[in-house]
């Protein structure tokens, strides 16, 4: 009896150690497919494993040079280094490794409406704003473009008639982006040309460019030219939560977001444009064929991943929410505005345009705005090239009439490193 049960148990636990082995083999080949597959352990054409090569990490690019205490300090560009130490705080949570035989075809989804888009991209950006409440994305076409610029220069095109050979206007308040006036005349295109400030413009028909929160003095912007024939392209660069308060979910015909400025990756040269329009919409498509066939496939693997982090973070760890990324940049900007508006006060030379609150439907509570850009002004008696001034102080900005606007008043970059930023605040306090 004892026998027999002892050989009924070594038999059952035979059958289970069986069973056992080949649940552990089917899972290390499943381990070893994803891998191959997914993370790229593939053999090379020598037929040697090349898994030792892939790597998650690549050699950093030079940049800009740092500053010390007595470089000169560049606050020129809107360049966003402030993000950095919230990336480096993510680790290896939002790297992705591309294997390098992916991502080579042209096209990105040929079912959907635009080829070069990819799906996992769009995803997360339609998901983002949904997190986020900045935009109403339900109902739009969602384009790609590398960075913004591009989009922009589509959406020009897309809105100029071709017909009748008159230039369309390009217009927009003053003080405006100092891009527009540039990048709309660079090839001199028959199509449209810049015609300055908006309030000066005297024309029936236009492009109006709506800046909000503005690039260079922060205000909130709506369109300013009532004829019905004005066309509108809203460049919502930096709406959001980080600058501004999400007072509403923007529903305009074409509105232009890029990653440049809402996370920080201005190097990956990512933008989105959600438009309306199917007709529009189809010509910026054009656009981008004929000017680079579609965009990045790697730029959109990489954004959709960094947007994804985000969205996760939020979605998934709601109680975490001071250290995911709209807080941590929040919380950094307001910092340093608050130590600029403290040296500004006592420097009795210097003003700044007044600090705007609201309710921000995001933080859901009132928020003050802390814009990318300073738009400082100088009032001492003497200084009229208030650019020029600075730059003898070793501190680099954007003058006035760059904007369309006069020249006591510059645009200073809020978003660089906080060692450029240590620097240029401890100038401006020696300033009298
Ligand atoms: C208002 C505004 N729009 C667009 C851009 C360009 O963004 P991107 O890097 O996506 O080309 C900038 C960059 O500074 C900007 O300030």
């Amino acid at each position: 009896m004892v026998a027999t049960d002892s050989s009924g148990v070594a038999v059952r636990c035979a059958g289970r150690i069986g069973v056992v082995a080949s649940v552990a083999m089917n899972l290390a080949f499943l381990a070893m497919y994803i891998n191959r597959h997914y993370f790229g352990k593939r053999r090379s054409n020598d037929g040697t494993s090349s898994s030792k090569e892939i790597t998650t990490t690549v050699e950093p690019s030079k940049g800009k040079p740092p500053v010390t205490q007595d470089s000169v300090v560049n606050l020129d560009q809107g360049d966003p280094a402030l993000y950095k130490e919230f990336w480096d705080g993510t680790g290896d949570r939002a790297t992705i490794v591309i294997p390098v035989w992916q991502t080579m075809s042209y096209f990105s989804d040929l079912s959907g409406f635009c080829w070069f888009v990819e799906p996992g991209f769009e995803r997360e950006v339609r998901r983002l704003h949904r997190l986020v409440g900045n935009a109403i994305s339900d109902g739009y076409h969602l384009l790609v473009g590398t960075g913004s610029t591009q989009l922009f220069q589509a959406a020009l095109y897309a809105l100029s008639p071709t017909e009748n050979g008159t230039p369309m206007s390009v217009v927009s308040l003053a003080p405006y982006y100092s891009s527009y006036p540039s990048v709309t005349n660079f090839l001199n295109s028959g199509l449209y040309r810049w015609d300055g400030d908006a309030n000066t413009f005297t024309g029936d028909k236009c492009i109006e460019l709506v800046c909000s929160p503005n690039n260079p003095d922060g205000g909130i912007r709506k369109a300013v030219i009532k004829s019905k024939s004005t066309k509108t392209i809203h460049d919502f660069a930096y709406y959001w939560p980080q600058y501004t308060p999400i007072i509403e979910a923007a529903g305009h015909d074409i509105m232009l977001f890029t990653v440049s400025k809402c996370t920080g990756h201005a190097g990956t040269r990512l933008g989105w444009a959600l438009v309306k329009d199917t007709e529009v919409a189809q010509k910026m498509i054009k656009f981008m064929e004929l000017n680079t066939i579609g965009v990045s496939k790697d730029s959109q693997l990489r954004a959709a991943k960094i947007l994804k982090v985000v969205c996760d973070d939020y979605e998934l760890s709601p109680i975490g929410k001071v250290n995911h990324l709209f807080h941590f940049a929040q919380r950094k900007m307001a910092e340093r505005w608050s130590r600029l508006r403290a040296v500004v006060a006592t420097s009795g030379i210097f003003s700044l345009p007044d600090e705007l609150s609201s309710y921000c439907m995001f933080a859901k509570e009132n928020v003050t705005a802390n814009p990318p850009f300073a738009w400082l002004r100088c009032h001492k008696d003497g200084v009229d090239d208030f650019e020029g001034f600075l730059r003898e102080h070793k501190i680099i900005t954007r003058g006035g009439t760059k904007f369309g606007v006069d020249e006591r008043v510059v645009r200073v970059s809020m978003l660089d490193t906080d060692e450029a930023f240590n620097v240029f605040i401890g100038r401006v306090a020696s300033l009298k």
